[in-house]
């Protein structure tokens, strides 16, 4: 590891742990859509996105969005942005939407405002992670993978100062 980053505090998640709840989210999700377009929210959210879509049986189509923030993360006064839209249009869809992470809230309660004018079939969200002692807006999780404490993780597309996505396990970061 990069001796300027913080230390790495212990493994929450390896690899086939996530992998694992994974697939039971694939075959949860696969019994209860005849078809899909699935949104990956990026950029976190493509490692899991990529892993569980290959474990779904019935026909997905695939767009994505790039959403950020406004100000500093994890402050009060942060806003969400919208760095890329997605391609598609989901008027009469049934769309699924990736994120790694429900943390505030925020980001979900966006992309559902935006969506909620285009006239979709159905919005059904899947999420890897959730940390409820975060959450200031409340939040429907129709697929959830973990629940987790209010600790930083890094690794499995989780960054920091967007560095260690690229781990395989979801990890626990001492904080500076
Ligand atoms: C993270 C995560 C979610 C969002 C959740 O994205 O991927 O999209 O924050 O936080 P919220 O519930 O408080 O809105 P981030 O802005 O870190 O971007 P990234 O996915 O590119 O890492």
């Amino acid at each position: 590891m990069n001796a300027n980053l913080p230390p790495i505090q212990k493994v929450l998640f390896d690899e086939a742990t996530i992998q694992k709840r994974i697939k039971e989210l694939a075959d949860e999700i696969t019994a209860d859509y005849e078809d899909i377009l699935a949104i990956i929210v990026l950029k976190g959210s493509m490692f899991f996105a990529t892993d569980l879509l290959k474990h779904i049986t019935v026909p997905v189509e695939i767009d994505t969005m790039h959403l950020g923030s406004y100000g500093m993360k994890g402050m009060k006064s942060e806003a969400v942005r919208l760095n890329n839209d997605i391609v598609s249009s989901i008027e009469g869809r049934n769309v699924l939407i990736l994120e790694d992470i429900v943390d505030t809230g925020k980001t979900m309660k966006y992309i559902h405002e935006l969506f909620a004018l285009r006239n979709p079939a159905s919005v059904k969200l899947c999420s890897l992670l959730s940390k409820p002692s975060k959450r200031e807006i409340e939040i429907d999780i129709d697929y959830l993978g973990f629940e987790i404490p209010d600790a930083f993780v890094v690794g499995y597309g989780f960054d920091y100062k967007e560095k260690y996505r690229t781990l395989r396990d979801i990890v626990v970061m001492e904080p500076e």
